[in-house]
């Protein structure tokens, strides 16, 4: 019996994706999410908009597993705001806290879990990109993130705090497949990009225009259905896909699977760790286990 646990399980193509892995022999799925929402997937709560939830998620889960070992963590929970004005009740912006902290702490508390072997998914974004999309980050300042100064109105700093919530999830993929738990034990780690996909609610928070100029974008640049993106990251997730030696980024292009290079802040070590220690700090934990 293979254990999968996953974020992002309720809607969206994390939803198809969910079904995929819940349909599959042999196979144990454990969803962390806000609501249950009828399902039969077996589902623990779950809101990534407080660290205190997440560690009590954590301690629910260990329990539940009775020692089993998780085969399969997906994180890919994510969630984008008109604006950079949203703050956690831990008092950092949402969009940072919610896809970046909040994932970052679960990866930190559950590696003991995690069996030899197993297989990471973080879903990621090609926004990570300056050289994709004009709003890519350039730079990457952890604390800036965590605690805009800016008045956090207009559509912009919103985007943009998204791009670089993306490219912290990059980093953090890369941090942890160089980490000794995951090099000792064989683990494989990947970065999912499902490219820009139709059909689901990450972009309910954006302004009309936004939404308006969104359709035209989505005629003129290629777009992934829910089924294409949720069967990519369910099979990534289960091991049917396994990404080609040395890489890690796995980005959807015409409903395929492909393993481009990232940005080239993606591949900065010192961004990467600068990330991973001022992430420790802020989720109250120490740099290494
Ligand atoms: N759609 C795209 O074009 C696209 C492109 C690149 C990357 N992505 C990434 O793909 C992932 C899935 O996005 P999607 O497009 O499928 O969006 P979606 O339909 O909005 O689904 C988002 C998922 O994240 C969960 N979630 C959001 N906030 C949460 C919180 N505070 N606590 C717990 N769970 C939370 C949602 O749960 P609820 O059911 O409770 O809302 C839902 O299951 C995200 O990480 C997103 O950044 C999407």
């Amino acid at each position: 019996m293979k254990t999968v646990v996953m974020t992002g399980g309720t809607a969206g193509f994390g939803a198809v994706a969910a079904k995929r892995i819940f349909d599959t022999p042999d196979t144990r799925l454990i969803l962390g999410a806000r609501d249950h929402k009828n399902s039969l997937i077996e589902t623990l709560p779950l809101d990534l908009s407080r660290l205190s939830n997440v560690r009590s998620f954590v301690q629910s889960l260990t329990k539940k597993l009775d020692g089993a070992k998780i085969d399969s963590l997906i994180m890919n929970a994510g969630a984008q705001f008109g604006n950079t004005r949203h703050r956690t009740g831990d008092g950092f912006e949402s969009t940072f806290a919610i896809n970046h902290l909040a994932h970052y702490l679960m990866l930190r508390m559950l590696t003991p879990s995690l069996a030899k072997n197993a297989t990471i998914v973080i879903t990621t974004s090609d926004v990570h990109d300056p050289t994709v999309v004009p709003f890519g980050p350039k730079e990457l300042n952890p604390e800036a993130l965590a605690h805009p100064k800016d008045k956090g109105k207009g559509f912009m700093p919103g985007i943009k705090a998204y791009a670089s919530s993306k490219l912290s999830n990059l980093l953090t993929a890369r941090a942890f497949g160089a980490s000794p738990d995951a090099q000792t034990n064989g683990m494989r780690v990947i970065a999912y990009n499902p490219g820009l996909t139709s059909g689901t609610a990450l972009f309910r928070a954006w302004p009309w225009w936004a939404k308006l100029m969104m359709g035209v974008a989505s005629k003129l640049r290629s777009v992934n259905t829910v089924e294409q993106a949720g069967y990519a990251i369910a099979d990534l997730g289960l091991g049917t896909i396994v990404p080609p030696s040395g890489r890690l980024y796995a980005s959807l292009v015409k409903g395929k699977l492909t393993w481009p290079d990232t940005s080239e802040l993606a591949q900065s070590d010192t961004a990467m760790r600068g990330l991973w220690v001022e992430s420790a700090q802020m989720v109250g934990l120490p740099e290494e286990a």
